[in-house]
């Protein structure tokens, strides 16, 4: 039977207070709302997302990521709640459709398989809480599943039913065609509740198979509070998942990782290392403390306390301690201490000394800096790009170098020393 996907995202998530759609909240360097998508893409190629909140705003995010997603418009005025926001939609009757929310990022394609593979025309998905407090309470007899009562509409005993409704759902398509139009809004709230089609269907004689599933995973988003417990739990499935397939983590709870990055062979990654965005690190070290984000990195060892800046190319290559590196390309060179290198390429055998500069950025523009290969760029030196600074070439310690430097020549440029014997003892009258 074919499955498609609605995500119900139009809420205004008013407790996570901010601007920010709620859906948009990033978990491990993504869209919360983009999670759920790629779980769901696991499952079916048909999936709609229910907007409304902000709809331009998410909407564009959506589009800008992805290009199979449909976007439905909640009428969120007239047709407020859950039941609402399927208002409108139409469904193939002989399918299944798989209801999931925006705000739960840490879904599965293993346990949505579980509400799928019933046989049941709607499987529900259930939780078993010792405090059920502002969840729907679930009715079941003799197995099935009779009426979901929201905590606004429930009396005291409904209010002690500790099964509780998480909010997820596969009804068959039919089953929503025939119910949705008879959805209202009488209750506390004034919504339509989409709980209601599980009342209507069970006076219907559907059956309606409860499937308790995990807590962690179908945690909602509904505060900053869950988003950090929502990043801990994702963050904790990633680094395991990489520990699994042969990344070495010290001190595993300390390490930060997106979970677009992707490792091979041999990496270790020391304690604090924090790693973004599409980076690629493949047998490497990564030392305490330093961040890696939206870079390639390979057969290199970075930091401790180095900062690898978007689009760096880094092979075959020592970057040590404070070392920033921007969109840059370096192969086979060793920049081991407090230096800066923006917008640069840096050939094989090249030596950067402590504490060099490229001086990128004139205050309106960006400047390359190239360096081939063998070159020693002694400590202490500015290069003022643009700049060419050819094979085996040496810059010497202290230089401000402006003008490019042609291949096998010393470019030079600080002031003479000079030395005033016996200076000291007149300055200090000793
Ligand atoms: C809903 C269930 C409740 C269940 C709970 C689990 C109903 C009536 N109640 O509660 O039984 O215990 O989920 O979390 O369904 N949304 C829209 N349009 C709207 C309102 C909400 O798309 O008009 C979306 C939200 O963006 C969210 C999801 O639906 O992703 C759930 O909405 P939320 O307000 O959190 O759920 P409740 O109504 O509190
Ligand atoms: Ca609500």
């Amino acid at each position: 039977m074919s499955i498609s996907v609605v995500i119900l995202a139009a809420g205004k998530g008013t407790r996570m207070k901010s601007n920010l759609p709620k859906v948009l909240h990033k978990i491990s360097g993504i869209p919360m709302l983009f999670h759920i998508i790629n779980e769901a893409k696991k499952i079916s190629n048909d999936i709609t997302v229910v907007l409304a909140h902000q709809y331009d705003l998410v909407k564009k995010s959506i589009e800008e990521n992805y290009s199979d997603i449909k976007i439905f418009k909640q009428d969120i005025i007239n047709f407020p709640g859950t039941g609402g926001a399927l208002k409108g939609l139409k469904f193939k009757d002989n399918q299944k459709v798989l209801i999931l929310n925006g705000d739960m990022p840490l879904i599965t394609k293993e346990s949505l398989e579980k509400l799928i593979n019933t046989k049941a025309p709607i499987s529900m998905s259930v939780l078993n809480l010792d405090n059920p407090e502002g969840y729907g309470r679930v009715i079941i007899k003799d197995g099935s599943v009779k009426e979901i009562i929201e905590q606004k509409d429930a009396n005291s005993e409904i209010k002690k039913i500790k099964t509780v409704n998480a909010g997820v759902y596969t009804i068959l398509g039919k089953i929503l065609n025939d119910f949705i139009p008879s959805l209202d809004n009488n209750n506390a709230q004034k919504e339509y509740y989409l709980t209601d089609i599980i009342k209507y269907a069970s006076k219907n004689n559907i059956a309606i198979e409860p499937i308790e599933v995990d807590k962690k995973e179908f945690m909602g988003v509904n505060s900053k509070l869950h988003l950090a417990k929502a990043e801990q739990y994702m963050q904790e499935r990633i680094k395991n998942n990489l520990m699994e397939n042969g990344v070495i983590m010290r001190n595993p709870k300390s390490i930060y990782i997106d979970i677009r990055a992707k490792f091979s062979g041999e990496v270790t990654l020391e304690n604090g290392a924090i790693v973004e965005g599409e980076s690629f690190i493949e047998n490497s070290t990564v030392r305490a403390y330093s961040v890696i984000e939206d870079s390639i990195i390979k057969n290199s060892s970075i930091g401790p306390m180095a900062h690898i800046r978007p689009k760096s190319n880094i092979q075959n290559s020592h970057i040590g301690n404070f070392v920033e590196v921007k969109k840059s390309n370096l192969n086979d060179i060793k920049a081991g201490h407090l230096s800066y290198l923006g917008d640069s390429e840096i050939q094989s055998g090249t030596n950067i000394g402590a504490g060099v500069i490229t001086c990128n950025y004139d205050g309106k523009n960006k400047y390359k800096t190239k360096i081939g290969k063998n070159v020693f760029v002694g400590s202490d030196s500015q290069l003022v790009a643009p700049l060419n600074i050819e094979d085996n070439t040496i810059i010497a310690a202290g230089s401000t170098i402006t003008q490019d430097v042609p291949k096998g020549s010393l470019a030079i440029s600080r002031i003479k020393q000079k030395i005033v014997e016996s200076f000291y003892y007149k300055f200090f009258n000793k």
